[in-house]
């Protein structure tokens, strides 16, 4: 292939989007492919799409009629630019993505990426591609490492894929569709992937799945490792001070991973364990497989295993069936547990999912109404969380420049920016700093002395219905 080719990527949803983005440009960096920020003057566009909730579609076909007018100003001007669409909506609408938007040449799912470089000669020989298959082969056998550079640009915390797609079928969702089975990666390549990180100066990685505590890696000899062995393993790799985990079902919070919260160090103390109702009904309705009875006990066990974890959550109101009686629970349960933050969604129908053909359907009206007071009551915890902080030291990691000149940022333990005056060559560490003021989407803090690595504080910030 020929001279360095522009590629401009815009991932949407969650972070396994933000991380397969990167594998792509990973496995096309050697084909000649430079990343640029926006895609006018781009040869190759790639929209890495979401399905998971309602309007994505749309959305990405409503980005695809701007990106249809660079591409042709791009023809204009004798210059051609291949236009890709990946991710869950790729996966779930395949071909009808082509014939619904002309300016389409590649449609491909998300286990399709490391076949990209191939994928675009055959549009160059064939014309318009469609790969939505689950390949024999395993991806991450085929996706190539990050140069150095490339890790250093995209900054000092890292997301590492430990386990995708998902065996649960919660009613309502889509990602066993999309993402396909279960599948956990070994232990050796994701050990092997977070020690080339921590060599290029990543110093917080963040294991990632769809059900990511539902990991079942296979380690040395062959043996089943749980995701609280894992974290073990990698808390050892010099240079990673900093773990995280995201996104958790709480059926399979087992004991391992709860110890894990007591005994490894480097676990961030904070927990993002999606509940989606507080109502036993509407929780059997979605086939979560727990209970409210049971989610307050696995909380209990967690804030045992480590006093300051604070959770977040995720919320669905107006599930079919969902009763103003429903409804109350969920919103007790907010008051209960005191969730540091969360996101909460009008239940959407996902075309084949059990939820969408049930009946009961609640009007939009009522979903409107319920989310805005659910809302209220999230936003209200979040508030007291974060007012708490006031006066507090904490641990940040610092990542890049600040609001203003002469700050930087960076994120506390429960992941809130805290903005701090710090000269740019602490990109990278973790400095104490003391909250002196707590504004609406950030923090801000004074430096003490740097501290190499510094222990996360354990602070009272997650008492119950506080
Ligand atoms: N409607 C509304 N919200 C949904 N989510 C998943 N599927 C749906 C749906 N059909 C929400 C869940 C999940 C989060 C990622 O998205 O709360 O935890
Ligand atoms: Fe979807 Fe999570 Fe349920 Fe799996 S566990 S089906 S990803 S909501």
């Amino acid at each position: 292939m020929s001279g360095p080719r522009k590629l401009f990527v815009k991932s949407y949803g969650c972070q396994m989007n933000v991380y397969d983005s990167n594998r792509m440009a990973d496995v096309l960096a050697p084909h000649g492919f430079i990343e640029t920020a926006a895609p006018d003057g781009a040869d190759l566009v790639i929209l890495n799409t979401c399905h998971i909730r309602e309007k994505a579609a749309e959305k990405v076909y409503s980005e695809l009629g701007r990106i249809r007018k660079l591409k042709e100003a791009a023809d204009r001007s004798n210059r051609h630019m291949l236009v890709a669409v990946a991710g869950c909506v790729a996966q779930a609408e395949g071909g009808e993505i082509l014939r619904r938007a002309s300016v389409v040449d590649l449609v491909l799912g998300p286990q399709s990426y490391h076949r990209l470089p191939d994928l675009i000669d055959r549009v160059a020989r064939e014309g318009r591609v469609v790969d939505t298959e689950f390949p024999v082969e395993d991806k991450f056998d085929f996706l190539a490492p990050p140069s150095r550079e490339a890790t250093r640009a995209r900054g000092v915390t890292a997301f590492v894929t430990v386990q995708e797609g998902c065996d649960r079928f919660c009613t309502f969702c889509v990602v066993p569709y999309t993402r396909g089975a279960e599948v956990s990666r070994p232990v050796a390549q994701i050990v092997a992937e977070v020690e080339r990180l921590a060599a290029a100066g990543v110093r917080e990685v963040t294991l990632i799945g769809q059900n990511v505590n539902a990991y079942h890696g296979a380690g040395p000899g062959r043996a089943e490792w749980t995701l609280g062995r894992l974290l073990h393993r990698v808390a050892e790799i010099e240079g990673i001070a900093r773990l995280r985990y995201t996104t958790s079902h709480p059926a399979d919070m087992d004991d391992s991973l709860i110890a894990a919260h007591r005994d490894v160090p480097q676990l961030m103390p904070c927990l993002h364990l999606p509940v989606q109702s507080g109502s036993d009904r509407v929780l059997a309705a979605m086939k979560r497989r727990h209970t409210r009875t049971r989610y307050i006990e696995i909380v209990e066990r967690l804030r045992t295993a480590r006093p300051d974890l604070a959770l977040t959550s995720d919320f669905i109101v107006g599930f079919p069936g969902e009763s103003d009686e429903d409804f109350h629970e969920t919103v007790t349960l907010v008051d209960h547990i005191g969730f540091a933050g969360a996101f909460s969604f009008k239940y959407s129908p996902r075309p084949g999912t059990p939820a969408a053909v049930m009946a009961d359907q609640v009007s939009d009206e009522i979903k409107v109404e319920r989310l805005a007071r659910l809302q209220a009551a999230i936003d209200r915890h979040q508030a007291a969380f974060n007012a708490r902080t006031l006066g507090m030291t904490f641990s940040v990691l610092l990542e890049k420049p600040g609001r203003h000149p002469g700050q930087l940022v960076g994120r506390s333990p429960y992941l809130q920016p805290v903005q701090v005056m710090a000269p740019p060559d602490l990109i990278g560490e973790i400095v104490a700093a003391r909250i002196i003021e707590v504004g609406p989407n950030s923090l801000f803090g004074v430096l003490d002395e740097p501290l190499k690595p510094m222990r996360p504080q354990r602070a009272a910030l997650a008492v119950a219905g506080a």
